[in-house]
C-alpha cells in the first residue's frame, strides 16, 4: 500500500512518514519549498518525492496534511485526481471546516476527518489521543478500520461528529493556548523573569513549563487555530466573567465566599474525575522532577 503525504515536509508530516516507513509502508511526500522537501527525504531515507498531483495519482491512501489556511486551495488541487477506491485522511486540528471542503471537492474516494492529538514530538503513538470525524456510512467503516489499525498499536481512539471535536477543542487547544499566551504576555510585562525564576518554587515552575511550550509552537499555526475554532470567542467571554469574579473576590476581601468557592469547585472535579486523587500524585511527581 501506498501512502502519500501532502505537506510531508512539514513537522507533522514527517512524522507520520517516519511513522509509516518503519511500519514497512511506501510513502511519498510532498511540499512546496523544495529544498526543504529535499531535506526531508535525506533525513526519512526511504521515501519517494513528488509534486501534489503525482503523488495523489500513485498513491492508495492520502494524508493531507497541511495548515488550515490554504487547505481547501490544495484540496481544490488534488480532487480531480482522485479515484473510487481511494482514501483521503486529513489531520488538521480543527475538523468542521476541512471535512465539509473535503465533502464539497472530492467526489470520488472516501474521506475521513482526523486529528492526531500530539505534536511532532511525540516519541511513539502508542497511548497518543486520536479523533476521527466520520459522518456517514462509508467514513464510518473506514473510521473503524483506522480505529483497530491504531488500536492494535496502543493508541487510544475516540470517534465524534466534527462539530463536537471543535467544541471541545476550542476549550483543549483553543483556551489553553491562550490562556498560556495572555500568561506570557503578563509574565513579560512585570519584567522580572530571572529573578522569578531564581527563586520560585514548583508550581510557578510547571506553570512556566507549560507557557515556555506554548510559545515556542509556531506563531502563524497558533494564530490559525484561534481564528478557526467556532466557539473560540464564546469560551473566551465565559473566562473573561470567571476572571472578573474571581479578582472581584479577591479585590473585596471575600474569604468566606472565595473558600467556599474553591471547595465546590473540587468536589466538582472530583465527581467528574474519580482519579483525580491519582491525578494529584502524578503531578506531585512531575513536580518534584523539575
Ligand atoms: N504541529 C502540531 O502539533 C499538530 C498536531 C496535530 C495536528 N496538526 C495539524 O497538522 C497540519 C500540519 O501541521 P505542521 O505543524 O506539520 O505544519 P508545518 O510544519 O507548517 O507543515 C506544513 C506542511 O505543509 C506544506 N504545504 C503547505 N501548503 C502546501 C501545498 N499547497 N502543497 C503541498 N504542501 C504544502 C508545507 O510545505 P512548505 O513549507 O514548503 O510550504 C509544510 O511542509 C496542520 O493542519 C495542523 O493543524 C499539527
Amino acid at each position: 500500500m501506498k501512502i502519500a503525504i501532502i505537506g510531508g515536509s512539514g513537522k507533522m508530516g514527517r512524522w507520520f512518514a517516519n511513522f509509516l516507513v518503519k511500519e514497512g509502508r511506501e510513502v511519498i511526500i510532498t511540499g512546496r519549498n523544495q529544498r526543504k522537501l529535499l531535506e526531508a527525504k535525506q533525513q526519512l531515507g526511504n521515501v519517494e518525492v513528488a509534486t501534489n498531483v503525482e503523488a495523489v495519482k500513485r498513491a492508495d491512501v492520502i494524508v493531507v496534511s497541511t495548515p488550515i489556511d490554504g487547505f481547501e486551495e490544495v484540496i481544490k488541487q488534488i480532487c480531480l485526481y482522485t479515484r473510487p477506491e481511494q482514501i483521503i485522511i486529513d489531520i488538521t486540528s480543527i475538523k468542521k471546516l476541512p471535512v465539509e471542503v473535503m465533502h464539497k471537492h472530492i467526489k470520488k474516494g472516501v474521506i475521513l476527518g482526523t486529528h492526531p492529538m500530539f505534536g511532532p514530538g511525540a516519541r511513539d503513538i502508542a497511548n497518543q489521543n486520536f479523533v476521527l470525524t466520520p459522518t456517514n456510512k462509508n467514513e464510518k467503516a473506514l473510521a473503524q478500520k483506522v480505529r483497530e489499525y491504531l488500536e492494535t498499536r496502543d493508541a487510544r481512539v475516540t470517534l465524534i461528529t466534527p462539530h463536537q471535536h471543535d467544541e471541545m477543542m476550542s476549550v483543549i487547544l483553543g483556551l489553553s493556548h491562550f490562556i498560556a499566551i495572555v500568561s506570557a504576555d503578563t509574565l513579560v510585562s512585570l519584567d522580572k523573569l530571572k529573578l522569578m525564576r531564581a527563586i520560585s518554587g514548583s508550581t510557578y515552575k510547571l506553570w512556566l513549563t507549560l507557557v515556555e511550550s506554548v510559545i515556542a509552537e509556531d506563531p502563524e499555526s497558533c494564530a490559525s487555530l484561534q481564528m478557526n475554532l467556532p466557539d473560540g470567542g464564546k469560551v473566551k467571554k465565559l473566562f473573561q466573567g470567571k476572571l472578573e469574579t474571581w479578582a472581584d473576590l479577591v479585590e473585596n476581601k471575600d474569604r468566606q465566599k472565595f473558600v467556599q468557592r474553591m471547595k465546590n469547585l473540587r468536589n466538582k472535579l472530583e465527581k467528574d474525575d474519580p482519579d483525580l486523587p491519582k491525578a494529584y500524585e502524578n503531578m506531585y511527581k512531575l513536580i518534584a522532577e523539575l
